[in-house]
């Protein structure tokens, strides 16, 4: 049965995906249609899928003489791809321009209030992102603040959602997958956190259908305002 935000989840910690989740990446869209107008949700769009595609590729052809690329790199690959899809022209300063966005994102308005409300439990952020991208951001908006630690998939050496990468989260808190809470907007994040064994969130910020393969999420919110009332911390 999946729990609605007015049954309680109980857990020892929670664990963030950050894009999406904790940051809101519609301003890249923003600035995608202010430097090409006409096309900045659906450039802005093919990016993101090309970009998670290219992390789920990479996990699968990895071997001894394919080496992994961060997600600096793929994020700079896929929207090389968009561009030229879109027949766009690729520009290097709107290049630029478009992937310093990513490391210039806002939080969600709903990130820091509940994260507040869920002191003193641990918060921490797994995320596919470097910590090149991940600690600069999360210091700059405040959220580090609330933050026990950033975990970076490159620890693992591959994508989410390899349970190797959501062991990180379990070793690094010492505590059984189920005593975790995994809180993710990615439907396919959470079906894969589910699957690796933690207590899975999948915050439904889109109102995106569930995801129709793998276990289902033991929660859905609609927001983070929902989320310290269902881990019993008001
Ligand atoms: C992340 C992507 C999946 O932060 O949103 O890991």
């Amino acid at each position: 049965m999946i729990a609605n935000s007015s049954t309680s989840l109980s857990v020892d910690a929670l664990v963030f995906d950050a894009y999406g989740t904790l940051f809101d990446v519609q301003s890249v869209a923003t600035l995608a249609e202010r430097l090409f107008p006409g096309h900045g949700a659906a450039l802005s769009q093919l990016w993101r899928v090309k970009q998670l595609e290219y992390t789920w590729l990479q996990s699968l052809m990895m071997s001894p003489t394919q080496r992994r690329e961060d997600f600096a790199a793929i994020t700079a690959h896929a929207l090389d791809y968009a561009v030229e899809a879109r027949g766009l022209p690729q520009q290097g300063a709107a290049r630029h321009r478009l992937l310093d966005a990513y490391l210039d994102l806002s939080p969600f308005p709903d990130v820091a209030p509940a994260l507040a409300a869920l002191a003193p439990l641990p918060c921490l952020v797994l995320s596919n992102g470097t910590r090149e991208m991940l600690e600069p951001l999360a210091a700059s908006t405040g959220i580090a603040l609330h933050l026990d630690a950033i975990l970076s998939v490159d620890t693992a050496g591959i994508y989410k959602p390899s349970p190797r990468v959501y062991q990180l989260a379990a070793d690094h808190l010492k505590l059984l997958p189920i005593r975790i809470g995994f809180v993710s907007s990615n439907g396919w994040d959470v079906v894969g956190a589910k699957a690796f064994g933690f207590t899975a969130i999948w915050v439904s910020r889109a109102g995106a259908p569930l995801e129709r393969h793998g276990p289902k999420p033991d929660a859905i919110i609609t927001s983070l305002a929902e989320l310290p009332a269902l881990v019993g911390r008001t």
